[in-house]
């Protein structure tokens, strides 16, 4: 597609260039938003990877300066402030890029040619991934290995806020204040299959490990200064205060969200929230009201029992709001308004990090409508922002425990049945789980409201019976751990999860994994990280194939 639109004659000779195939966060997936983009007079021209948080800011400022925009894009606004600040200084393309640097919040990793200096690429990064190769006469940039293995296996890790001048077979590094660094150069064993996956064996693992950055970025999007601010997606003040009801639908993974999100907001916010399947949803003549809102949550936006729901709801004349990883897609293009997750590609069937960063959409929610219908106060809104803040990190703790969970996968990787056990939020953590060991072990399982367990289930607890119990909020945790008594007088072997402080599950369960403490509304976000590697490590001890489960598809675009 691209070589036969470049390849028509036309296309520009020469042998420095740069091209991005962008994962859209700003500005749909279009001709106009495509990259590279460049300065008005093409002095600058550069493609870009990451979220440039104050682009609408910065776009604000090189319009009063004389600029203009044919994009939606961050990108495009990037690339005019080298351009600004190249004119301005007239000190060349590294103060330009230093320049730019100070005064841009987000991430980024950036290339961009100059005009006056053929040949050459200069490149910029922070946070986002890039990597720089050298061969003979040659040199490469691209956000990771693979793209590059088969021209060079020597390559260099550019450091955050440093920058590169590459030219044939060079490149030289500067570091923010413009001075001269060396970096060492590092040779790639890896063979492009192997390095596509970051060093991974198996893409879902790689996607469980990008969790603490996802969820980042996708919080990041909304918070600002302090402050949640959702109004892009239609949350404004208003309409916060002035709904009476929600409708969180989706299928999956992403009806587990919503099923989290009802207890949180409920909680938080006081609103009643519905939850329904998609595919139920449709067909059950929903009863709904224009003051009510539909929310869709979906990672592929292409599902075709949520694309239903949307449109049933749409046709009753119900604002809808799709929560949406995939930028254009069909739900992100046809719900009322979006809030795009920032998980960025999710390759894996098994769902991760998308899971996660919904849950993060979720909570910036919950936490906006309880300010807006002041059922919290400004130092609880303040409080709750700040665990939001400090949540990626404490997801990266939690993916700490690996080698014990791998070694207790190993153990029972051949069960014939697993019970997910769980109360509250616990609940909706316990049917992700579930599905996760599903999906990928091939393994039955079942995740049960804990008080549930004894109008029936319990009659299947025999010895040996793996019962996990997820039990990470205080106001349950007794009436968990009394359930999981219930299940060991019945022979069950219980692995209990739950958060640091609450030891006594030792004395009850036969092996016990303690996830990092946060707000107990964010909870969900740490006690699935166990649960995705204990599905992950199982399948691998079963010999799956992790990535691509029998019988799934990543996106179930027919009824
Ligand atoms: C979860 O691991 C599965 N891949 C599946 O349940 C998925 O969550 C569901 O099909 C919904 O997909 P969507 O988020 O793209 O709409």
């Amino acid at each position: 597609m691209l070589e036969e639109k470049t390849n028509d004659g036309r296309a520009l000779k020469g042998e420095c260039g740069v091209g991005h195939t962008r994962w859209a966060t700003h500005g749909e997936p279009s001709e106009v938003n495509a990259h590279p983009h460049c300065s008005d007079d093409m002095n600058v021209i550069g493609v870009h990877n990451g979220i440039i948080e104050n682009y609408q800011e910065l776009k604000e400022k090189m319009i009063r300066k004389g600029y203009s925009f044919y994009s939606q894009t961050d990108t495009e606004v990037l690339i005019k402030t080298v351009d600004y600040y190249y004119k301005k200084y007239r000190m060349g393309p590294i103060d330009a890029l230093a320049k730019t640097m100070v005064r841009v919040r987000g991430s980024y990793a950036l290339a961009v040619m100059f005009k006056d200096y053929p040949g050459e690429i200069y490149a910029a990064r922070k946070d986002s991934p890039m990597i720089i190769g050298v061969s003979e006469g040659e040199s490469y940039l691209a956000s990771d290995v693979p793209a590059i293995l088969q021209y060079c296996r020597s390559v260099y890790y550019i450091g955050n806020l440093e920058m590169a001048k590459l030219s044939a077979g060079e490149a030289v590094f500067y570091n923010i204040d413009g001075d001269e660094i060396k970096k060492p150069l590092t040779e790639i064993t890896w063979d492009a299959e192997a390095a596509e996956k970051g060093g991974y064996e198996h893409f879902m693992m790689k996607e469980i490990h990008e969790q603490p950055r996802a969820v980042r970025d996708t919080l990041g999007s909304a918070i600002h200064d302090g402050a949640i601010d959702l109004a892009a997606a239609g949350l404004t003040h208003e309409v916060m205060r002035g709904v009476t009801q929600l409708h969180f639908v989706a299928c999956g993974s992403a009806y587990h969200v919503c099923m989290a999100a009802k207890y949180i907001i409920e909680d938080l916010a006081r609103l009643p929230v519905q939850v329904d399947l998609d595919s139920e949803f449709r067909y059950r003549k929903p009863i709904l009201r224009s003051d009510e809102l539909v929310v869709i949550i979906s990672q592929s936006g292409e599902t075709a029992d949520s694309l239903a729901a949307l449109r049933e709801a749409k046709a009753q004349g119900v604002p809808t709001l799709g929560i949406v990883n995939v930028v254009g897609s069909s739900i992100a293009r046809e719900a009322d308004n979006v809030f795009y997750t920032l998980a960025g590609p999710e390759i894996a069937v098994a769902t991760t990090k998308a899971y996660s960063t919904q849950l993060a959409a979720c909570y910036l929610i919950a936490v906006q409508l309880a300010k807006a219908r002041e059922t919290i106060d400004s130092e609880r809104y303040a409080a709750l922002i700040a665990e939001l803040e400090a949540l990626p990190e404490k997801i990266a703790r939690a993916l700490e425990d690996k080698e014990r969970l791998q070694w207790f996968a190993s153990k029972y990787a051949g069960v014939h049945d697993v019970f997910f056990l769980g109360r509250g939020l616990d609940y909706a953590v316990a049917l992700e789980g579930s599905l996760k060991m599903k999906e990928i072990s091939y393994i039955h399982s079942e995740a049960y409201a804990a008080g549930e367990l004894k109008h029936g289930t319990i009659s299947l607890i025999e010895n040996g019976t793996l019962v996990i119990s997820i039990a990470t909020q205080t106001a349950l945790y007794e009436k968990m751990v009394s359930n999981m008594v219930e299940v060991k007088a019945r022979g069950g072997y219980l692995m209990g999860l739950t958060s640091s402080g609450h030891y006594s599950m030792e004395d009850t369960a036969d092996f016990t994994v303690y996830v990092p403490v946060t707000d107990e509304h964010f909870m969900a976000s740490l006690a699935v990280v166990p649960l995705q590697l204990m599905g992950y490590y199982i399948s691998m001890a079963r010999g799956l194939d992790v990535d691509k489960p029998r019988n799934l598809a990543k996106s179930v675009t027919v009824e």
